[in-house]
């Protein structure tokens, strides 16, 4: 099938069976195209804990699949692409972080959103990318345990003055992006700002004229009245940015910003996931009832203070 008649053959599905399509900002263009929701992970939970629709199709990697299913237990949650995982989410088990607990029984754990589900079931409170500076300032300890970034970690531990427990994990595809490819770029584009992700490493970070998550990058640069843009974040950003600022440049900080995860769903995934209602994410009531708390409680936080 041709892309368009892929895309035309999901929406009339999507209808059909009261379905709702969301898709990271990550994702393949082909797929943002038909999304009837674009976002960053904090957006997207928000968005899947408020939907009607009785299935939600989940075009991002599992544990965004598993927090809408975290947030919306009642509802049919898939998940198209079955091997489409989060390295950096795999980098702590809940064993993991039980011992760690065990070792720090005062503190406060704070787990980024990109975490397995039992990983969360066992955290005070979740965070994303664009709310972690105020959810760590706001947590009620001056003691924490973060997880499992150590990238994002060290990016908040620069606005804190809180003692923090970081565990050593990181996001391969951002953590590979080194000083020096930005260095060169900026070189050769003076007229250029630098726009990163926290998942990148401080050496990165302390390059970058603004960090923020990659709904806070397309929102920034289309604000910002400068014109070109050094984009430190996943190729699929690349995309909405061109939507939404198409008078403006953007430049990739590398060819190898690719997250292989991000990239496995493909059209015909989605579209025998609705055909097939695969693949369904299926979590244990114990599981949910633990891990909804910490999300739940950073909604609350981040409604209580917008940080983007
Ligand atoms: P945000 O979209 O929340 O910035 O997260 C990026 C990411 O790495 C998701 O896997
Ligand atoms: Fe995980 Fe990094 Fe891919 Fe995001 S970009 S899904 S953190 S591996």
């Amino acid at each position: 099938m041709e892309k368009k008649e892929l895309q035309d053959s999901i929406r009339r599905l999507v209808k059909e069976k009261n379905a709702v399509l969301l898709a990271h900002n990550y994702q393949r263009a082909e797929i943002q195209e038909i999304a009837d929701l674009t976002g960053d992970s904090y957006e997207l939970s928000v968005k899947a804990s408020k939907t009607n629709a009785d299935i939600i199709v989940f075009c991002g990697v599992r544990f965004m699949a598993e927090s809408a299913k975290i947030l919306s237990p009642g509802k049919k949650v898939l998940l198209p692409n079955a091997n489409a995982g989060c390295p950096m989410a795999d980098m702590i088990s809940a064993e993991e972080l039980e011992r760690l607990k065990s070792l720090y029984p005062d503190a406060f754990v704070v787990g980024y959103v990109n975490t397995n589900a039992d990983v969360k079931a066992l955290t005070d409170v979740c965070c994303t990318s664009s709310n972690a500076v105020n959810i760590v300032k706001a947590a009620p300890s001056d003691k924490i345990i973060f997880i499992p970034d150590k990238n994002l970690g060290s990016y908040v531990k620069k606005f804190v003055d809180k003692e923090m427990i970081i565990w050593n994990g990181y996001c391969p595809t951002h953590h590979h992006i080194y000083p020096e490819e930005i260095n060169i770029l900026k070189h050769e584009n003076p007229d250029a700002i630098f726009v990163c992700h926290p998942e990148c490493r401080p050496e990165v970070v302390d390059l970058a004229d603004k960090v923020t998550s990659t709904s806070g990058i397309i929102r920034f640069t289309k604000e910002d009245p400068h014109k070109k843009f050094i984009i430190g974040t996943e190729e699929g950003i690349m995309y909405q940015l061109r939507k939404n600022s198409p008078e403006k440049e953007f430049i990739l900080a590398s060819n190898g910003f690719i997250c292989p995860n991000m990239k496995r769903t493909m059209l015909e995934d989605v579209l025998l996931a609705l055909e097939k209602n695969r693949y369904e994410i299926n979590l244990s009531p114990a599981i949910i009832e633990k891990a909804r708390l910490p999300l739940e409680r950073m909604i609350q936080m981040s409604t209580a203070v917008v940080q983007k």
